[in-house]
C-alpha cells in the first residue's frame, strides 16, 4: 500500500509539473463584432488549471465577451472554491464532475435556451460526456481544444525529471492505472487507454470506456451527442503532452500496438457513439493549429472559433 501511495504521489507530482491543461493565450490584435441572438458559452478548464486564473481562462472569458457582444460566459468552477476547483482536475472522478456540472447548469436560467461549450484539454472529453449524459439544457456547439477523446497512453514529457525517471513512472502508471483505487483516486487514470491491453481498458476504465461505448452500447449517448449542432475538435500539431496527438481528433492506436494510428472511420467508437451519423450530417469539424498543447493565439481564436460561437441557435 505504501508503495502504491508513493506511486500516486509521484505520478501527481509529475503530472502537475507538466501544466498539462493550462491554456496559454498569447497576445495579438483583431476586431470582430457579434450581434443578435448569441448563445451563452460554458468553459471547462483543463488539469492544473481553474475556472478563473487571469492568465488562463479568465482572459479567454474576457476575450469571448469582447467579441460576442458581451454574451454570458460561464467558466465552470468544480466545487465551492478555487482550491477545490484546482484539485478536482486531479482527484474528483469525472463521473462526479459531470453530475455536478449537469446540476449546476440546470439551475442556471441564463442557459435554459441552450449554450455553446468550449473544453480545454481534459475539459474537452468531460464536456462531451456532459453532452451525452445531460441533454438539458441543450448544448449546441461543442469545441474541444486538445481534448483526449480516445484517451492517452504515455507521459511523453516530464520537464523536471530525467528521461529514465519519466519512463519509470510511465511504466508504473501503465501497470497500475486500471487498479480500482487508482481509477477512483486519479482523474487521469480514468482516460488512460492502453492499446496493448484493450480488454483491461474496456473492463476497468471507469470513465472513458463508458462514454465511448466500449463495453456495452448506451444508445442514449449517441442520440444525445447527435443533438449537437456541431462538434469541433482542435488538434495541436506540435503537442508534446497528449500522446498520441491524434486522440485530439478522436483517433487512437490500432489495438495491440502503439505505433500505427487507426483512422477514425475504422475504429469501433466511430459507429458506437454515432460519429458516423454526425459526419454524414456535416456536424463534425476537425481543426488543426501549429503549436504545443493549448498554445493558442488570440488572433487564431478570434478568426477560427469566435465565428462558431456567433452562429445563431
Ligand atoms: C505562455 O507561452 C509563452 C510563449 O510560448 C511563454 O513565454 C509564457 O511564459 C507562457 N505563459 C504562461 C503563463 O505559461
Ligand atoms: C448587443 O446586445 C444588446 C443587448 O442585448 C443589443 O441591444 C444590441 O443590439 C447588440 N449589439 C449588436 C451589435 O448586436
Ligand atoms: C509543427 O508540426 C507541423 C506538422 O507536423 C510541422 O509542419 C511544423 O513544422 C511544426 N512546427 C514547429 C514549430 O515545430
Amino acid at each position: 500500500m505504501h508503495c502504491k501511495m508513493r506511486l500516486l504521489v509521484s505520478a501527481l507530482y509529475l503530472i502537475s509539473c507538466l501544466h498539462f491543461g493550462q491554456a496559454n493565450i498569447t497576445d495579438g490584435n483583431n476586431n470582430d463584432n457579434g450581434n443578435g441572438n448569441i448563445l451563452p458559452v460554458v468553459l471547462w478548464h483543463g488539469m492544473g488549471d481553474t475556472c478563473c486564473f487571469p492568465f488562463s481562462l479568465g482572459s479567454i472569458k474576457k476575450l469571448i465577451e469582447e467579441h460576442t457582444n458581451g454574451t454570458y460566459v460561464r467558466s465552470l468552477e468544480i466545487g465551492a472554491n478555487i482550491v477545490l476547483d484546482y484539485e478536482s482536475g486531479f482527484f474528483i472522478h469525472p463521473n462526479k464532475q459531470v453530475d455536478y456540472v449537469c446540476q449546476q447548469l440546470a439551475r442556471d436560467e441564463k442557459l435554459a435556451n441552450g449554450y455553446n461549450a468550449i473544453g480545454f484539454s481534459q475539459g474537452g472529453q468531460f464536456l462531451r460526456a456532459l453532452a451525452q449524459r445531460c441533454p438539458t439544457p441543450p448544448m449546441r456547439v461543442l469545441i474541444s481544444l486538445g481534448g483526449q477523446h480516445q484517451g492517452v497512453y504515455g507521459v511523453p514529457k516530464c520537464p523536471t525529471l530525467s528521461v529514465s525517471s519519466c519512463e519509470y513512472i510511465t511504466r508504473l502508471l501503465n501497470y497500475a492505472a486500471y487498479d480500482e483505487w487508482v481509477q477512483n483516486g486519479l482523474v487521469q487514470a480514468t482516460y488512460w487507454h492502453d492499446p496493448l491491453h484493450e480488454n483491461s481498458y474496456r473492463l476497468k476504465s471507469s470513465f472513458l470506456a463508458d462514454i465511448n461505448n466500449e463495453l456495452y452500447i448506451n444508445e442514449r449517448y449517441a442520440e444525445n451527442l447527435n443533438k449537437l449542432k456541431r462538434f469541433v475538435m482542435v488538434k495541436f500539431l506540435n503537442d508534446t503532452i497528449v500522446q498520441p496527438k491524434e486522440s485530439q481528433w478522436f483517433e487512437f492506436y490500432a489495438p495491440g500496438q502503439d505505433k500505427h494510428i487507426l483512422p477514425l472511420s475504422e475504429s469501433k467508437v466511430y459507429k458506437n457513439i454515432g460519429l458516423d451519423e454526425m459526419k454524414q450530417r456535416g456536424k463534425l469539424q476537425f481543426l488543426s493549429v501549429e503549436g504545443d498543447h493549448l498554445a493558442i493565439s488570440k488572433e487564431w481564436f478570434i478568426k477560427e472559433l469566435v465565428p462558431l460561437l456567433l452562429e445563431l441557435a
